[in-house]
């Protein structure tokens, strides 16, 4: 009996409750993954999503605790905490127009969470990504592995889609790769994007390859100009998942995640889309593949476009 009255399930607080945080919710509930504590500014809302997702449990079958609050003292010890506050893309907006915005909300509710969860990982998912993980990792004082962006693995799961549909092949045959900021610079590489182990380059003409390249590189406006009202949320809170799973059950996994860079890719102090192996510390590698010329001119370019924006607005916030 003293195993199980010592047992301590996993919490993963996530700060947001809107369409990318209540998705993400759900998918950690259903999957039995972690206790969930889900947090708003609006009042009622994380409430309300936590009930309904309590009533559920009996039809679907997970046994988790799931806690809406606009307290942020009831996410102490969270293992990890995922932060979606802020606005999203309206049709027409770049996620730069966000920065200032956004940034704000980020410091806010990062301060507040960090306070009460001193050792948990954040992974922040607000837009622009590869800045706001930046002011992210500075308002906890955490080390660098324990905070970290999600962009990666939806834009490469955007990639595989596109070259599956391309191929007419399952996704789960293809395995795709892309790194670099989280914006319209991101670099998605055919060479390391495979179908049962063939490079897509020796599948697909260089044209297509191109065409996939750059739906990928705009798979985010696609979704908001059809929806109109709001951004992406299903795949986005998938790859949340991904990112969650892998950490709290230390799995040791290579997923691309923004990571701050200390000269790798010869870039330095910043955060940018690059392989990494998560596990339980976080962050627990940062792996170096070997780029082209091209791809790592490339690569060059997302970085100084998300550096130039980081200074700026560390100069103005911190
Ligand atoms: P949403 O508007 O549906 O939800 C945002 C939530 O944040 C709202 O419920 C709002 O009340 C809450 N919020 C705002 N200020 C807050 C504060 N100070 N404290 C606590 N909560 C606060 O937006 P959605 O679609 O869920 O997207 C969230 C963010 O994630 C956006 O910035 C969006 O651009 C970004 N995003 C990033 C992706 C990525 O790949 N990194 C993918 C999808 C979305
Ligand atoms: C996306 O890529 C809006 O960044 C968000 O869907």
């Amino acid at each position: 009996m003293d195993s199980v009255s010592t047992y301590r399930a996993c919490r993963v607080a996530i700060i947001g409750s809107g369409s990318v945080g209540s998705t993400l919710a759900q998918r950690i509930a259903e999957k039995n993954l972690a206790d969930v504590l889900l947090l708003d500014v609006v009042e009622g809302r994380p409430q309300g999503l936590a009930l309904d997702l309590l009533e559920a449990s009996g039809l679907v079958g997970h046994h988790r605790q799931i806690v809406g609050t606009n307290d942020y003292a009831e996410t102490a010890d969270s293992d990890i905490v995922v932060i979606t506050a802020g606005l999203p893309r309206k049709p027409g907006m770049s996620r730069d127009d966000l920065l200032q915005v956004n940034g704000k909300i980020v410091l806010d509710v990062v301060r507040q969470a960090i306070a009460h969860s001193p050792q948990a990982r954040f992974i922040v998912v607000t837009n622009p990504l590869d800045v706001m993980v930046y002011l992210a990792w500075k308002a906890t004082g955490l080390p660098s592995q324990q905070v970290m962006g999600m962009a990666g693995v939806l834009d490469s799961a955007r990639f595989q889609t596109f070259i599956a549909m391309a191929l007419k092949v399952p996704p789960q045959d293809v395995s795709a790769m892309v790194l670099g900021g989280h914006g319209d610079l991101m670099v998605p590489l055919p060479q390391y994007s495979t179908v049962c182990g063939i490079p897509v380059t020796e599948l697909l003409d260089q044209a297509t390859i191109d065409r996939l390249c750059d739906r990928t590189r705009n798979g985010g406006a696609e979704i908001v100009g059809l929806l109109q009202k709001g951004g992406a949320y299903s795949a986005p809170s998938a790859a949340i998942y991904k990112m969650v799973e892998a950490i709290l059950l230390n799995q040791s996994r290579i997923l691309p995640a923004s990571a701050y860079l200390r000269g790798q890719y010869g870039l330095e102090d910043l955060y940018l889309g690059v392989p990494c192996r998560l596990g339980w510390t976080g962050i627990e590698e940062i792996l170096e593949l070997r780029l082209t010329d091209a791809e790592q001119a490339l690569l060059q370019d997302s970085g100084d476009f998300v550096k130039v924006r980081t200074e700026q607005v560390l100069k103005q916030m911190l």
